[in-house]
């Protein structure tokens, strides 16, 4: 159920002017051009972080606009090999069409994993609502059928079907399937998906049990405490951690096999502390880093679709103590 608090929050925010909306979301959003990112990666580098870099936009409503996802897509790219930071992608397959024309969405989104593939770089499908879980999951083991194995999916710990999930992959993909965990950004029915806090918390660390026993690359994408300490107790108990060194740097060929391995991702200007702590404990850790010029747009349907994250960014700029970037 989500508070009062919370829809307040949205309902304030949609009526606020841009300007503010910008300066309240700066912290969140790299800027809403290239470049922006480019110099935000520079600077966090120096914090031991390394990059997954999203460009904004919102769901889109034809296939012209997916053409310039991709060619943007391309241009991340080649700016982050030709600036050698240690980065890879995040796409939304709804901005590549997937929604649009199917086999048109499938056919951009292999291309962009095709030329990433030559570049040695990493694609990661983030995941949307329930409408795509299933298409993005077997796009994943689609494009590793093709020999295009620098791919990943991101499970909702949320979910009902996630731990399925989990073992379709392992089937199909073996130590090669690479995940990010999150609980999921989008407020799922309750038939399909938890409610609840701490069943949702629950069941992400479930997830993160599972997918290290798979002896694949689990990626935790989570500021709550509750799951980076279990994801850390989970890590040791299956003999991983500060100290090892990760599998795709020293594996030859990084995109033949990925696993045993892992890292934690947060978002751009959430927990920097946590994060540094655990960078200065030695964890990779990853910053997801989003641009673009429809930040506003963006931001704006994000708290329609979950008006919890309308709390917490209030929550961090009234209370600033609470969560530094
Ligand atoms: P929780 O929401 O309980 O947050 C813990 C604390 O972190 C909060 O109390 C607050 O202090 C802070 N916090 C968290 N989010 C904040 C925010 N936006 N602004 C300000 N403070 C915030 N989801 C999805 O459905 N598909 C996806 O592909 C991805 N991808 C993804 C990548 C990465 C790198 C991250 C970190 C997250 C995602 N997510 C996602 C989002 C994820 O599912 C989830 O909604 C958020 O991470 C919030 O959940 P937490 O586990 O952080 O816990």
């Amino acid at each position: 159920m989500v508070g009062l608090f919370s829809r307040t929050v949205v309902a304030a925010t949609v009526r606020m002017p841009k300007w503010f909306v910008g300066w309240v979301s700066r912290r969140y959003v790299a800027g809403s051009t290239l470049d922006d990112a480019l110099r935000i990666m520079k600077r966090l580098s120096s914090e031991g972080a390394c990059f997954t870099v999203d460009v904004l936009g919102e769901e889109i409503s034809n296939m012209d606009e997916a053409q310039f996802f991709l060619d943007e897509y391309v241009r991340v790219l080649q700016a982050i090999r030709s600036s050698n930071l240690d980065a890879n992608l995040s796409i939304k397959p709804t901005a590549f069409g997937l929604l649009i024309d199917k086999e048109k969405g499938m056919a951009n989104i292999e291309k962009l994993v095709r030329m990433a593939n030559e570049q040695n770089m990493f694609v990661r499908l983030d995941m949307e609502d329930h409408r795509v879980t299933t298409d993005t999951i077997q796009a994943v083991i689609d494009l590793h059928k093709q020999g295009l194995t620098n791919v990943g999916t991101v499970l909702q710990g949320r979910l009902f079907r996630t731990l399925d999930d989990i073992n379709y992959l392992e089937t199909e993909l073996g130590p090669a399937a690479d995940y990010r965990i999150c609980k999921g950004i989008y407020l799922e029915p309750e038939e399909i998906a938890y409610t609840g806090y701490q069943d949702i918390v629950d069941a992400t660390n479930a997830s993160i049990d599972r997918m290290l026993a798979a002896g694949a690359y689990c990626s935790i994408a989570s500021h709550d405490l509750p799951v980076i300490n279990h994801a850390t107790s989970a890590l040791e108990s299956f003999g991983m951690g500060p100290g090892i060194e990760d599998p795709r740097t020293n594996s030859g060929d990084a995109r033949d096999f990925k696993g045993p391995g892992y890292e934690f991702q947060m978002l751009l200007g959430v927990r920097g502390p946590l994060r540094r702590k655990l960078a200065a404990a030695g964890h990779r850790t990853r910053v997801y880093i989003p641009y673009g010029e429809k930040w506003y747009e963006y931001s704006i349907r994000r708290l329609k679709e979950n008006p919890t994250v309308g709390a917490q960014v209030a929550k961090a700029f009234l209370m600033p103590w609470t969560n530094r970037p």
